[in-house]
């Protein structure tokens, strides 16, 4: 507890572009060395709006994955899993659902923005309702601090704080908890036992978030607690019982300034993107003939990069230098906006071939994919387990 696992999942989308790559992947790689990381398809929330065609998701959820390993995501080092797979997500959604309240769900931003946009689906049904809440228990079975995310998805975050809250709220009593709580300070042994009481008595009397800090690090390196012991004083420190599930952060992800071939930013429904699968033939089609400044209607006319979607894929793809023959040729009409576009495409190719390499690899080999998967499956159930025993014992449904 309390060291910093990080979970995120994405809906099957099938093939991913270069928008999900610079936006979302590259981003998972980097956390992948930093933290334990568990990343998933959640093919659950895509039926809460392709309910009615659900035969794509599958395929999808495959597709996707393998875009996942081609980019870098390393299964030596994450766990992948598909959230459908791992069944007690259900059970978790199930139990969440008799504690929370409708207005917090209708609430949710997203809820009526999407219901709005997506008008020619009909989502006024129980599972789209509940698609924060399915979030939630997502995050929460883990125990995730860590959620990386795009700004859209905070609502949801918070939403699975609040859930979290109210579930410790509600649950995290049990019988004589302060004197096991006592009990277990004692166990700290002397010293520590008494650092923790200081600072437990300055969080909670002056409200002193570094004494907090300071406790929580203290029981982080402790090593002759048992688990509930632990758990118990965490919650002790704050004055509420034990905290069953841990509230969740979200990892803010600096929104994609991967621009699509338009200048918009790149998504599949603006129909500007390029596909990581995408062949090389077809990528140095899509750039050479995509838009520019129109004030260069000929070869002659200055132009202004600014004005021009070319420049932007310049600021993610080209150094300083380039940048500088690109500013000088365009506004002096020095250069064509085919040599303008060529290092593009070059660093375009470059990024793409490796990713592309090992796309085709696993693609041939489909047992690979299926076996990584199957053991991510296999681990997150294990994590999932342990917390749906002290989930349903606070609940009373503790059998046998
Ligand atoms: N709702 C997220 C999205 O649309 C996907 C998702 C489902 C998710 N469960 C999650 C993200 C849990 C982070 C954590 O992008
Ligand atoms: Fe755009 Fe480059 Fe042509 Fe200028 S020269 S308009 S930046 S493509």
């Amino acid at each position: 507890m309390y060291a910093d696992r990080v979970l995120s999942g994405m809906r099957p989308t099938g093939s991913l572009h270069l928008g999900h790559y610079h936006g979302v992947l590259k981003n998972w790689i980097k956390l992948q060395h930093e933290y334990e990381c568990l990343f998933f398809v959640a093919d659950w929330h895509a039926l809460t709006t392709h309910y009615d065609n659900p035969l794509g998701i599958e395929q999808a959820t495959w597709e996707m994955v393998i875009d996942w390993l081609a980019a870098g995501v390393d299964p030596s080092k994450t766990t992948l899993f598909i959230q459908s797979q791992v069944i007690e997500h259900a059970e978790l959604h199930l139990l969440l659902s008799m504690m929370t309240p409708l207005g917090w769900l209708e609430r949710v931003p997203t809820y009526k923005d999407q219901q709005e946009k997506l008008t020619e689906k009909d989502l006024s049904t129980y599972g789209f309702l509940g698609y924060p809440l399915l979030q939630s228990a997502d995050i929460l079975i883990y125990r995730a601090n860590q959620v990386p995310v795009g700004e859209d998805q905070v609502p949801h975050i918070e939403f699975s704080r609040e859930i979290a809250r109210r579930f410790n709220h509600l649950y995290g009593k049990e019988l004589g908890y302060e004197e096991k709580a006592e009990a277990a300070v004692k166990k700290l042994g002397g010293k520590k036992a008494k650092l923790y009481q200081e600072l437990r008595t300055r969080y909670q009397q002056e409200g002193d978030d570094e004494a907090l800090e300071s406790a929580r690090a203290l029981l982080g390196e402790t090593q002759n607690l048992s688990l509930g012991d632990k758990e118990r004083l965490y919650g002790y420190l704050e004055g509420g019982g034990k905290m069953i599930l841990t509230e969740p952060q979200a990892l803010l992800t600096e929104a994609s300034k991967m621009p699509g071939l338009d200048g918009q930013k790149m998504s599949k429904s603006y129909n500007n993107t390029i596909s990581m699968r995408e062949d090389p033939d077809t990528v140095t089609k899509k750039i050479r003939t995509m838009p520019t400044d129109p004030a260069r209607g000929r070869r002659n006319d200055p132009g202004t990069p600014e004005k021009c979607p070319v420049w932007q894929l310049h600021q993610v793809y080209s150094g300083d230098d380039v940048r500088s023959w690109v500013m000088r040729g365009c506004t002096s009409a020095g250069i064509g906006c085919l040599e303008c576009k060529q290092p593009v495409i070059d660093a375009v190719l470059k990024e793409l071939a490796p990713i592309q390499e090992r796309a085709r690899a696993y693609t041939e080999e489909p047992d690979t994919v299926k076996n990584i998967i199957a053991d991510g499956c296999e681990k997150a159930r294990d994590l999932a387990r342990e917390t749906m025993r002290d989930v349903r014992e606070s609940m009373g449904l503790h059998y046998g």
